[in-house]
C-alpha cells in the first residue's frame, strides 16, 4: 500500500478519546494547546482486517476467562520467520500485559536485590525506573556518539560489567531513542561479551517491525543460529508494529527451559496478567493480514523523516538528525543552535510541541529532541515550521 492510499485509510484525529498523547497533555505538559509528538503510538487506525476480527468477537458478546487461541501462536511464529528467518517454538512463549512490565518480572526472576543491571543511554526511560524500584543497582554504560552515529561501547561495557559486577543487561533492539538497528555482528559481539562474563540478557524487540532504512532487523534469537539464546530472554508486542498498546497484549520468548520454570513459578505467585482476548484477536488478523498495512505506514515515516530532515538541514545546516534505520521516533541533536538548557523553552513554549525531551532518556540525551514521526504530513509540516520559526526567534535574541 502506497503513502497515499494508507493516510486516506487509516488517519484519524485522536482528540477525545481518552487518548495520552492529546488528551493528557495539561498533565504530562503543563498546558494544553501544544501539538504532540511524544509517547509512541501513532495517528492511524489498526488494519481493518484486525478491525473486522475485533468486530466479529464483539458481536459474540461473551467475554469470559479465555485461552490463547492456537491460531494466533501459528501467525505470529509465521510472520517471524517469513519477514525475518526468526524460528520460534510455541513452548518458548508466554504472554504478558506489556513489555515493560514483563521487562520488571525478569529483573526480579534473573537477579536478586542489590545487584547490578546495566542499561545503554540514551535509552527508553522506564528502563532505568525499572531497575530502581525493583531495588536493584543501575549501571549506565553510554553508547558511543559519534556525530550522531551511535555504536556500543564495548570496552566500557567490559570495564563496567567486571566492575560493578552486573548480572544483567535491558538491551533495546532496535535502539529507542537513536534510531539503530543493530548488525548481525555487533549484536554477536556484545553476545559474547556476556556470555563470557555470565551477563543475562533481556532483548526488548518491541520496535523490530519498524523497519525503516535498509540494514534489516536480525533477532537475538537468531545470531550465530541460535547461539545465544539461552543466555537471552525476548520481548515483543503487537502494539507498535499496529498501534494496539491499548489491548495490553505482550510476547514473552525464553527460548532456556529452565529460565523459563522460574518464569512460570514466578507468574503463578504473582498471578500477573496473561495478555489479552480482544489483543489476541487483533493481533492474529493483523499478523495474517497486516503486511501491507505494514508497509503503508513505513512510507508515511519514511516520507515524513526525508521532510523533517531536509528542512531543518537547509533552515541550519548545523542541526544533526540521526540516521532513522528503525522506529519511528526521529532523534535530533538541536544542541548546535540552542543551548540544552533552553531546548524545552524553544521546542515547548514557543513552538507549542510537546516532544519527548533528550535527558528524559539519561545519559548522553541532553540538547536532543525525540520526535514522533507516525503521524500525518500535515502535523509534520506544521510541527517543523513551528520549530523552523522558534529556533530563528531564540537566535535572534
Ligand atoms: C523500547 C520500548 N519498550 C517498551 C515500550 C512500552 O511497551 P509496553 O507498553 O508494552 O510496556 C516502549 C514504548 O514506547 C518502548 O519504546
Amino acid at each position: 500500500m502506497n503513502k497515499d492510499e494508507f493516510l486516506s485509510e487509516y488517519a484519524v484525529d485522536r482528540r477525545n478519546t481518552c487518548c495520552v498523547k492529546w488528551d493528557d497533555l495539561k498533565e504530562s505538559f503543563g498546558e494544553d494547546g501544544l501539538l504532540p509528538f511524544w509517547i509512541a503510538d501513532t495517528e492511524f487506525k489498526i488494519p481493518k482486517q484486525a478491525q473486522k476480527a475485533l468486530e466479529e468477537r464483539v458481536k459474540h458478546g461473551v467475554f469470559g476467562y479465555s485461552l490463547t487461541p492456537k491460531e494466533y501462536y501459528e501467525a505470529y511464529m509465521n510472520w517471524q520467520k517469513k519477514r525475518y528467518g526468526t524460528e520460534l517454538h510455541q513452548e518458548w512463549m508466554r504472554f504478558g500485559s506489556g513489555v515493560v512490565q514483563s521487562i520488571s518480572t525478569f529483573v526480579q526472576i534473573l537477579t536478586q536485590p542489590g545487584d547490578s543491571v546495566m542499561i545503554l543511554q540514551p535509552v527508553y526511560n522506564p528502563f532505568a525506573e525499572v531497575v530502581k524500584n525493583t531495588g536493584r543497582r543501575l549501571v549506565v554504560s553510554e553508547l558511543k556518539n559519534e556525530n550522531e552515529v551511535y555504536s556500543l561501547d564495548l570496552a566500557d561495557m567490559e570495564r563496567k560489567i567486571g566492575e560493578e559486577n552486573v548480572k544483567l543487561l535491558i538491551f533495546c533492539s532496535p535502539h529507542n531513542p537513536v534510531g539503530r538497528v543493530w548488525s548481525a555482528e555487533e549484536l554477536e559481539e556484545m553476545l559474547e561479551l556476556c556470555r563470557n562474563k555470565q551477563v543475562r540478557v533481556i532483548f526488548d524487540e518491541i520496535h523490530h517491525d519498524l523497519i525503516v532504512g535498509k540494514k534489516p532487523f536480525v533477532s537475538g534469537l537468531s545470531i550465530r543460529d541460535g547461539y545465544y539464546r539461552d543466555n537471552l530472554v525476548v520481548l515483543d508486542s503487537t502494539s507498535k508494529t499496529f498501534n494496539m498498546a491499548a489491548f495490553d497484549n505482550s510476547h514473552v520468548i525464553v527460548p532456556n527451559p529452565q529460565i523459563m520454570r522460574k518464569y512460570d513459578r514466578f507468574v503463578e505467585m504473582q498471578k500477573t496478567p496473561n495478555g489479552n482476548l480482544l489483543g489476541k484477536v487483533a493481533g492474529e488478523a493483523a499478523y495474517r493480514n497486516g503486511e501491507e498495512w505494514l508497509e503503508g505506514l513505513l512510507e508515511v515515516v519514511r516520507s515524513n523523516y526525508a521532510y523533517v530532515k531536509e528542512q531543518l538541514r537547509s533552515a541550519f545546516p548545523e542541526i544533526i538528525c540521526s540516521e532513522l534505520e528503525g522506529t519511528y521516533l526521529m532523534w535530533i541533536n538541536l544542541e548546535p543552535v540552542v543551548s540544552s538548557a533552553d531546548v524545552e523553552d524553544v521546542i515547548k513554549r514557543d513552538a507549542k510541541l510537546a516532544v519527548d525531551f533528550g535527558d528524559w532518556f539519561g545519559k548522553g540525551g541532553a540538547g536532543h529532541i525525540r520526535f514522533n514521526l507516525a503521524t500525518t504530513p500535515e502535523n509534520v509540516k506544521k510541527a517543523t515550521e513551528a520549530m523552523i520559526s522558534a529556533i530563528r526567534r531564540y537566535k535572534q535574541q
